[in-house]
This record gives structure tokens, C-alpha cells and sequence, in this order.
């Protein structure tokens, strides 16, 4: 039983309500006090439905509830440095969602924010705790060794046809909108968790269907990417390969291959994890649980850990700014259609 729950104010009418809001409401860890969304119908609605006394399109109100301790910050991407850093400053622990920030300097931003604020940070990578990615992870350091090439390929369907999914601010580049900030993070993510630093990397992007249809039946033009494929060198040697279509007529699950020097891994479309040391035969072992639920639920319990225990923060701050070092090198690597090496970005905050 958990006697002291951590009082938590979620941001978002997105995922923040419908994967990380219900997992407060279920996990002992934390009491859920108030909920913001831009609308403040959406937010009465979305605390009317949670039970919550406050739902509001007032930041400065969410974060001023009594008792709050912590915030979830579950926005567009471009608000996540006015929103987190206003929430350190407050003295509230902040998780943030991926990637921290649009560019390396915002991201820096909310870890000084936080840093001098004394509260725990951590980041939404929650992707790589999903039951497969953790068991690629576990498998990659049992048997790869360095690598020699790696591949991460995610099919998606989604964004197929114009009116398949609303245009958003998912597809507006000056929010910070695209598929390398929803998916292609995530992705890094994992491969910086399981493998050597990565030395340098080029990429391009592309937009499939470039016109969207919005909620009230515009078509809005689309600005952020909608595919794209990243090449990656890494310290050390080896190279990888993460590419993802948004656009695709026929889905896929994500397919994940790791060929080291010492043996491979390989993550299936059905979820099944095949791997093995050089010499032996490939072993197999599945299917996983892909649930997103799941894994935010571990990401919610490191977070409270953290507050309470003391722990790591898991996924934490650094982790955060390291994928975004990469995430800038690979915006940088398409617009300028060359290789680009990632900035240092210290670890130690
Ligand atoms: N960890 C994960 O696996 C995961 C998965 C999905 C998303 N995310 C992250 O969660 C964050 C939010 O994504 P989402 O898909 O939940 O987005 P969303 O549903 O489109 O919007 C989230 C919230 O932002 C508000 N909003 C929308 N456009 C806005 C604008 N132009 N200015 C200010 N606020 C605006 C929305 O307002 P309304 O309530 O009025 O609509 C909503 O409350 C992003 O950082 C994304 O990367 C993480």
C-alpha cells in the first residue's frame, strides 16, 4: 500500500488523457487533482468524467492548486519549454513528454529550469518500456557485442488519405509537429539505450499527403513530416538504418533488427523477440506485450519512485537531452542534406 500519492495536475486532452490520466486515476501512487486542456469545456469535460474538482484552460490556475506537487506536461511540442519551465519554478516535479523541447537549446532550458528548481525531471519515453522494446534492450546486451547494422522500420497507415486523421498541430512544423517528434524519438531513444553513442547521422523526410482535412472540413495545408529515413554511424563502428511511412495502404508491425559482431536480435511484426550468439541458432521468445498503457505505467512508478525514493529518474532528464543532441543533428542532416555529428550534450545536470 502506498501511504503518500503523489498529487499530480495532467496537461493535455491527448495522451495526457487518454493514456496518462486514466493509469493516475488507476495507480495508488499518484491522486490526480486537475486536468488543462486548451478548451475549457474539454477540460471541465475530461474532470467531470476523471472525478477531478478542476478542469481548466488556465495553466497558471492548474498550477497553483493546493497541494499540487507535480505536473505532466502532454502538449504540443512547442509549449513543452513555457509549460515545463513554469512548473519547475513553482517547485512542482515535472514529467515531460517527448522530445523536451523543438531544439537542443529549449531542452537545455527545462533542464536548467528544473535542475536549479531542486524537483525531479524525467521524460515520457515511453516506448522503450513497452514489454518487446525492454526485451530487444535485455537480448541486445546478453548477445550483440558492437554493432555492425542495425535497423529500426515502423508502418503505419494513419496518415494514408487526407481526411484519415484531423490536421492538427501533429502536422504544422512551427508547433514542432511531424513523425520524427511522435515516432522516430522513440526510436533513437531505444537504439542510444541498447548501443554505442552515435557518431553521426544523415536523413531525409518527406510529406506523403501534403493536404489534411480539418475538423470543421478545411483542407489545411501539412508542414511536418510524414515519413522518414535516418542513417546512423556509430562510435565505434557499425551503422543503422530507422526509417517509418505514416502513409502506408497496408499496416505493419514494427520490425527491429540488430546484427553485432557477437550475435543478433531481432524484434518480429508479431511482437516475438528472435535472438542468439554467433554459432547458435536463433532462440524465440513471445509474443510480448506492445501496450502503451503498460508501459506509461511504468514510466508513472519511476516518476514516483524518483519523488519519494529518491531514485533515478527513469527515463530521466539526460536521457532526454541526449536523444535531442540527435534529433537536432538529424533536422540539421535533411535540410542541409549532409552528415552531421550530434553536439556533446553533458550528462551530469
Ligand atoms: N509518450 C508517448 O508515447 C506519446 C504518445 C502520444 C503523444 N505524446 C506526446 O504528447 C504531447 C501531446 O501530444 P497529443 O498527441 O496528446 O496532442 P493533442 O491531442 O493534439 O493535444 C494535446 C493538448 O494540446 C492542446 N493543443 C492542441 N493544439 C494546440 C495549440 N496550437 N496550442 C496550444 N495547445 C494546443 C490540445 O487542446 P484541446 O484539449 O483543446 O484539444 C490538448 O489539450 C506531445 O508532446 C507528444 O509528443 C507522447
Amino acid at each position: 500500500m502506498v501511504n503518500d500519492p503523489v498529487k499530480i495536475a495532467v496537461a493535455g486532452g491527448g495522451y495526457g488523457a487518454k493514456v496518462a490520466l486514466p493509469a493516475y486515476l488507476e495507480l495508488e501512487e499518484f491522486e490526480p487533482l486537475a486536468v488543462w486542456s486548451r478548451r475549457p469545456e474539454r477540460a471541465q469535460e475530461m474532470a467531470g468524467q476523471a472525478g477531478l474538482a478542476l478542469g481548466t484552460s488556465d495553466f497558471e490556475e492548474l498550477l497553483a492548486v493546493p497541494g499540487l506537487e507535480a505536473v505532466h506536461v502532454a502538449t504540443p511540442v512547442i509549449t513543452h519549454v513555457p509549460f515545463a519551465v513554469a512548473a519547475a519554478e513553482r517547485g512542482l516535479h515535472v514529467l515531460c513528454e517527448k522530445p523536451l523541447a523543438d531544439d537542443l537549446a529549449g531542452a537545455h532550458r527545462i533542464a536548467a529550469a528544473i535542475r536549479s528548481a531542486g524537483v525531479v525531471g524525467a521524460v515520457g519515453f515511453e516506448l522503450r518500456l513497452k514489454e518487446t522494446r525492454r526485451r530487444v534492450i535485455a537480448r541486445a546486451r546478453e548477445v550483440l557485442g558492437r554493432p555492425r547494422m542495425v535497423s529500426v522500420s515502423l508502418v503505419q497507415t494513419d496518415h494514408a488519405d487526407a481526411s484519415s486523421r484531423p490536421h492538427t498541430w501533429v502536422h504544422d512544423a512551427t508547433m514542432g509537429g511531424g513523425r520524427l517528434q511522435g515516432y522516430g524519438v522513440h526510436d533513437l531513444d531505444m537504439l542510444l539505450e541498447a548501443l554505442p553513442p552515435i557518431e553521426a547521422v544523415a536523413a531525409a523526410t518527406e510529406i506523403g499527403v501534403t493536404m489534411r482535412t480539418s475538423d470543421d472540413d478545411h483542407l489545411l495545408p501539412v508542414t511536418a513530416e510524414d515519413a522518414y529515413a535516418i542513417l546512423l554511424r556509430f562510435r565505434g563502428g557499425g551503422l543503422g538504418v530507422v526509417n517509418l511511412v505514416a502513409t502506408a495502404h497496408h499496416d505493419r508491425g514494427d520490425v527491429i533488427e540488430l546484427h553485432g559482431d557477437e550475435g543478433s536480435v531481432r524484434l518480429d511484426a508479431d511482437q516475438r523477440v528472435w535472438w542468439g550468439r554467433a554459432g547458435h541458432e536463433l532462440q524465440c521468445e513471445g509474443p510480448f506485450d506492445n501496450s502503451s498503457t503498460e508501459a506509461f505505467k511504468r514510466v508513472a512508478r519511476n516518476f514516483w519512485a524518483a519523488i519519494r525514493n529518491g531514485d533515478p529518474p527513469d527515463p530521466s532528464l539526460e536521457e532526454g537531452l541526449r536523444v535531442q543532441a540527435v534529433f537536432d543533428a538529424v533536422r540539421i542532416a535533411d535540410v542541409e542534406r549532409r552528415w552531421v555529428h550530434p553536439e556533446p550534450v553533458t550528462l551530469v545536470l
